[in-house]
This record gives C-alpha cells, structure tokens and sequence, in this order.
C-alpha cells in the first residue's frame, strides 16, 4: 500500500499566530494542510472562508485539502480553487447532485472527493466510486475539533476498503475526527491512508515531534 498521509487540521490552530502554524506544517513530515469549512447551517458551528484559505496557501507549501460542511456546496466551488485548494470534498449529505459536484470540482482543476457523516451508509459511494479521488469518512459528528473518536469507524473503513478493492479501485480513505496514535495503526490496517488530525498535533508540546510520530506509527 503507498504511504500513508498525514493531514493537521487547522481548525485546532491559533489564529493569532498563523504564519508561524503554517510553517510548523510545511517544515515537519506533515503531507497537507486540512481546512475545515463551517457555514452555521450543514453543522452548527461558523469557521472560516475564501480570506483565510487564500492567506494559508500564501505560505503554505503543501497542498490544500479543502474540507466543506456547508449547504450547496456547488454554489462556492470555482471561488475555492480560485484561492488555493487543490482537494475539494463535499459531504454526501450536502449536495443533491453529487455527481455533477464531483463534476465541477474537478472543472475547477481540483481533485474530487466525497464525504460521510458517520451514519451514512458506505454503499451509497458505489457507484459514484471510480469518480473519487478520496473519500472521507468522518469519525466524529462534523462541527467541531477536539471530539472523540467513534469505534463504528473501523468497520465503516473495512468495508470501504473492500468496496474499493473490488471495484480494482486504489481510492484514497481519509478519517477525520478524534485522530490520536491509539487509533492510527488501527485505522491504517482497516484501509485508511489518509489521517486528519487537529487537536491531537496542536495542543501538543512539541507540533513537530508529534507529527512526526504519528507519521511513523501510521506508516509502521
Ligand atoms: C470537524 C473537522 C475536523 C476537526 C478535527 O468537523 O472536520 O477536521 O478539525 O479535529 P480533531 O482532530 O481535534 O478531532
Ligand atoms: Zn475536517
């Protein structure tokens, strides 16, 4: 299997001292930049937009992977490539017309992903699979970092897996929410190989350090 990604959320940042976040991530083992988008209506919290993804891809030298919780997404997506992500994905749960999503997304010039919330079947995504580039299968409620992380995930991630396997499909599986190095092996040996994670890399010691170690415990 290719190695496996680590993606810190910047949601868990301090926004007072971004740049120096940023940077924290471009220098450590860290493979890209996740960035959640919150509108107060798809979940019940307001993080940020357009002005402050485009000042993190100003620095950034790692890719945007750009993760939108908003209703009708397809209203905002050629705005999102314009400042800088280069990873779209959208919730299943958000958008009607899944396909002709994926489609624009991928018109934008990004890479195309979907997303579920943790009770959404995995088979909705079998036919829509081959167009994916990742799916995200959330592991908390979306809405808010720090949360804990729901044991239904593995066996969601297995099934994927094997969804994506017999489509002969090599579809990138990201897991996001409550991501420490208690689950990370475990996630990994059920089929992901892409791991958000914000609070456990920010309200660390050591940012660096941490990232590192979740990279090698993920790639072990
Ligand atoms: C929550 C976001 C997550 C969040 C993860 O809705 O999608 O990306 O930042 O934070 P932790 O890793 O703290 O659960
Ligand atoms: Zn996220």
């Amino acid at each position: 299997m290719s190695k496996v990604l680590i993606a810190p959320s910047m949601l868990a940042a301090d926004f007072g001292n971004l740049q120096r976040d940023i940077e924290m991530v471009n220098n450590s083992e860290a493979d890209w930049f996740h960035i959640d988008v919150m509108d107060g209506h798809f979940v019940p919290n307001i993080s940020y937009g357009m002005p402050v993804i485009q000042a993190i891809k100003k620095h950034a030298t790692k890719p945007l992977d750009v993760h939108l919780m908003i209703e009708k997404p397809e209203r905002y997506i050629e705005e999102f490539a314009r400042v800088g992500a280069d990873i779209i994905t959208v919730h299943h749960e958000s958008t009607v017309h899944l396909h002709r999503t994926l489609t624009q997304i991928e018109d934008a010039g990004c890479k195309a992903g979907v997303v579920l919330n943790l009770t959404t079947p995995v088979s909705v995504l079998e036919d829509i699979l081959p167009k994916c580039y990742m799916v995200l299968l959330m592991s908390i409620n979306p809405g808010f970092g720090g949360q804990t992380f729901e044991d239904m995930t593995y066996n969601r991630v297995k099934k994927l897996r094997k969804m994506a396997n017999d489509q002969g499909l090599n579809t990138r599986i990201e897991i996001d929410g409550g991501v420490t190095d208690k689950n990370a092996k475990a996630l990994v040996d059920a089929g992901a190989d892409v791991l958000v994670a914000g609070s456990y890399i920010f309200k660390s010691e050591n940012q660096t350090e941490t990232t590192k170690y979740l990279k090698s415990i993920a790639n072990s």
